[in-house]
């Protein structure tokens, strides 16, 4: 059912002229060879699907979308950091308030440990509203003597092992839609409606991490923070005077993978006249689709949406000049971001020389650190984990990397949620490959559970403040 393999004859259509913005369309991906599409079996529901997307409401407006570039360009520039967090796959069965609500306060709870911690602004990135589509390293999966076509994300086929629901079905992605557009209404009613205001940072708190180690310390910041409030307050600044006080801004991002579906809710911006992908505010293009000549650099590259590129270790310096030129060729700040994800052991080999290719490109690009995806392993049990251990380790080997080079480490991608899983082992619970059993939920990928989450924003806000003040940082995260 699914085409690994390219579609379509790579790099004979492709020279530097087909790639000039006047030749681009939210179509152009078409004629492109493409990795990881799904075949649907059925071409004219496909068909009246997309017509039908094409005329629904975009979920986000362009200006949005600029503002989230303008902020991701003062990350670039050292003056924010990004926190980019949420489940691998959002699942249709997981649509729920409650759900909703844990991820996006533990991505708040995250930030306030970052702001408060290291006195950096952060800007709230969400993998929610949107993450459906999945890339799979196999094409196939083997359950007993019986071989069915791999699970791609809600938005494409079912999870469940049966052949009817491993078929693509494009009626996943009017259904996508609709949850996409629930999930968003919610988030922005939390972040602008009171849920978010810096008053409630000790709600946050989830009734299971108030058990855990980290409680006592997110307690300690929380009275800190009140009292900074209070001491504002008194000075005339509140959440009447103050919006920044109130609400907060928390924007969308999911992986461009389903480009039928991006297509469709790609729309011109009456006021600027430029094409803008509207189903999320960021979109990044995976480590399995970033071929220079293929589709899905093709579609990225003509939306002026702040996009993602996913880096990992099989990434050669010239290949990534080359999409750096092809996806930010004005050069513009914020336009373009380079998730990094080569796993903590190769990291310290493989970042280095990119990051020296595309600081003589000299085109401004801003770097974020993902380390969930290059440290993914597989126990004798055959569960997928991530060890705490490793994240910490690549997180740090990033940021020597960025020292050594003279770069500006911006931000953080995180697999997380807000439930209390038993996905990755270490952390402050300790958790082992023995406890994976408990409550392994993932529709994809193993993600921290909250209170993994949590201890990792204190970490990298220790880290971020001894890297700051000059100091050596191993001993002051050592010492928290
Ligand atoms: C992901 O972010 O879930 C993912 C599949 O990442 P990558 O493309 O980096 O492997
Ligand atoms: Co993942």
């Amino acid at each position: 059912m699914m085409a690994e393999k390219p579609a379509a004859s790579p790099a004979s259509r492709w020279s530097p002229e087909t790639r000039s913005p006047e030749t681009w369309s939210p179509e152009t991906w078409r004629a492109r060879p493409i990795w990881q599409a799904p075949v649907y079996p059925d071409r004219e529901r496909l068909a009246a699907v997309e017509g039908r997307l094409s005329h629904y409401p975009p979920l986000v407006f362009a200006g949005e979308a600029r503002r989230l570039r303008a902020v991701l360009g003062e990350a670039a520039a050292g003056r924010a950091f990004v926190l980019q967090g949420g489940d691998c796959a959002e699942s249709f069965a997981d649509f729920t308030a409650n759900v909703i609500r844990d991820t996006f306060r533990v991505l708040l709870q995250m930030a306030v440990v970052l702001t408060f911690g290291a006195r950096v602004p952060v800007v709230k990135l969400g993998r929610m509203a949107g993450q459906y589509a999945k890339p799979r390293s196999s094409d196939t999966e083997t359950q007993g003597d019986m071989t069915l076509p791999s699970y791609r994300g809600d938005n494409i086929n079912g999870a469940e092992f049966t052949p009817a629901a491993r078929i693509p079905d494009p009626a996943r992605m009017e259904a996508g839609y609709f949850q996409s557009a629930g999930t968003l209404n919610l988030l922005r009613a939390f972040a602008s409606g009171g849920y978010a205001d810096l008053h409630q940072v000790h709600r946050w708190n989830l009734d299971f991490v108030e058990r855990s180690p980290l409680a006592a310390r997110y307690r300690d910041l929380a009275a800190r923070i009140d009292e900074t409030l209070g001491f504002m307050a008194a000075c005339g600044m509140t959440s009447a005077t103050t919006p920044q006080i109130h609400e907060t801004d928390f924007y969308t991002s999911h992986e461009a993978l389903l480009l039928p579906y991006e297509q469709a809710l790609t729309r011109i911006d009456s006021t600027t006249g430029e094409w803008y992908a509207c189903s999320a505010h960021f979109l990044w293009i995976g480590d399995r689709t970033r071929q220079p000549d293929g589709a899905h650099v093709e579609f990225l590259r003509g939306v002026k949406n702040p996009i993602g590129l996913k880096i990992g270790p099989s990434m050669a310096p010239d290949e990534l000049v080359r999409l750096v030129e092809t996806l930010n060729p004005e050069g513009v700040p914020g336009r373009l971001t380079l998730i990094s994800r080569m796993g903590a052991e190769k990291v310290a080999a493989k970042l280095p020389p990119l990051l020296r290719a595309v600081q003589s490109a000299g085109i401004p690009v801003l770097w974020v650190c993902d380390p969930m995806h290059g440290n993914t392993t597989t126990t004798a049990a055959h569960v997928k984990t991530r060890s705490f251990d490793a994240i910490l380790a690549e997180v740090r080997g990033f940021f020597d990397a960025h020292q050594a080079e003279g770069s500006r480490a911006g931000g953080m991608h995180v697999e997380m949620t807000g439930q209390n899983v038993t996905e990755c082992i270490g952390g402050a619970h300790q958790l082992t490959e023995a406890d994976l059993g408990v409550r392994y939920e993932t529709f994809c990928d193993p993600r921290l559970n909250a209170g993994q989450s949590l201890e990792l924003a204190f970490l990298l806000a220790a880290e971020l403040q001894a890297r700051r003040a000059g100091l050596d940082p191993a001993p002051a995260v050592a010492a928290q």
